[in-house]
């Protein structure tokens, strides 16, 4: 054994030595936000391939399983908006999110609005007014577009959407603190991005990324597929682990937080 490896307390995650199976309750502890939020607190939420692809097939659907949907409709249930990339509304044909009685209530005792939003951020604001975004939702969607695009925009979408102008200095373009701070004015501290890797590599290069979920599905996609972060920016980013969960069908579903973030 190397004297590296000898400094290290290695863990097995047997469930013989940890039997807890956290029911749905247990299962919104492990995944809380921090209390009494003043800014926004950003948590990503990806799916990737043991060999790191975020996609299979063009979409991330059939990487995911029964034990993800869970973990994603409970991340939704906490959160006060989903931000996501027009990229991602696109491809996956994005609708908005549900929530049963049950959730409800809980959301309304939070002081959260009984249903979250989806919040999508696009540069041109070229999204179809036919889009499941717009139609299959219960609440209508923010749209968080470019100076240049918010006119167009909002007269194309009409009511269907709320248009609102998230550019910074550069008039063609999102900015990514610009938008947060929108969302924190109407009180959405509880930021879930879903995604895409063009909107998460943003994030974590502006270091607004507060931590990160992370399905690893039991599964190799080899090809071209994307890395949940993409974009230009190089970042070294410190996380600690907040917890690891297993189910039976070989998933991982990892939490972990920035270093920075912690109390
Ligand atoms: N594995 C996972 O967990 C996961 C999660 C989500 C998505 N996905 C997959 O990822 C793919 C889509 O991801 P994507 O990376 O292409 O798109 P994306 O991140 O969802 O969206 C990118 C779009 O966001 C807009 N945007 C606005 N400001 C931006 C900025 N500062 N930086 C980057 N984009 C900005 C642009 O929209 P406009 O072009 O409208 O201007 C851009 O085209 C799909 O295949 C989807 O299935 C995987």
């Amino acid at each position: 054994m190397s004297d590296d490896s000898a400094a290290v307390r290695f863990t097995v995650l047997d469930p013989s030595n940890s039997p807890e199976s956290p029911d749905e309750n247990r299962l919104a502890d492990f995944y809380a936000y921090p209390d009494d939020l003043r800014a926004c607190w950003v948590r990503g939420n990806m799916i990737a391939s043991v060999d790191g692809g975020a996609t299979d097939g063009g979409t991330s659907g059939s990487l995911g399983g029964p034990g993800d949907r869970a973990i994603f409709t409970q991340v939704r249930q906490l959160a006060d908006v989903i931000l996501v990339g027009a990229g991602t509304v696109r491809a996956e044909n994005y609708s908005g999110a549900q929530s049963r009685p049950a959730q409800r209530q809980a959301r309304r005792r939070r002081g959260q609005a009984e249903v979250p939003p989806v919040a999508v951020v696009t540069n041109r604001g070229t999204l179809d007014r036919d889009a499941k975004i717009f139609t299959s939702t219960e609440v209508p969607p923010l749209i968080l577009t470019s100076a240049n695009a918010v006119a167009d925009t909002g007269d194309r979408l009409g009511s269907v959407a709320e248009v609102i102008d998230a550019s910074g200095p550069n008039p063609d373009r999102v900015d990514t603190a610009a938008v947060l701070g929108i969302l924190a004015g109407r009180g959405l501290f509880r930021v879930l991005a879903e995604g895409g890797p063009q909107i998460l590599g943003t994030l974590m290069e502006h270091d607004l990324l507060d931590e990160l979920c992370l399905t690893i599905a039991p599964l190799l996609v080899g090809g071209a597929a994307p890395r949940i972060a993409g974009g230009p920016g190089q970042v070294h980013t410190p996380l600690r682990r907040s917890h690891l969960l297993a189910d039976d069908a070989g998933y991982l579903y990892a939490r972990y937080i920035r270093e920075a973030s912690l109390p």
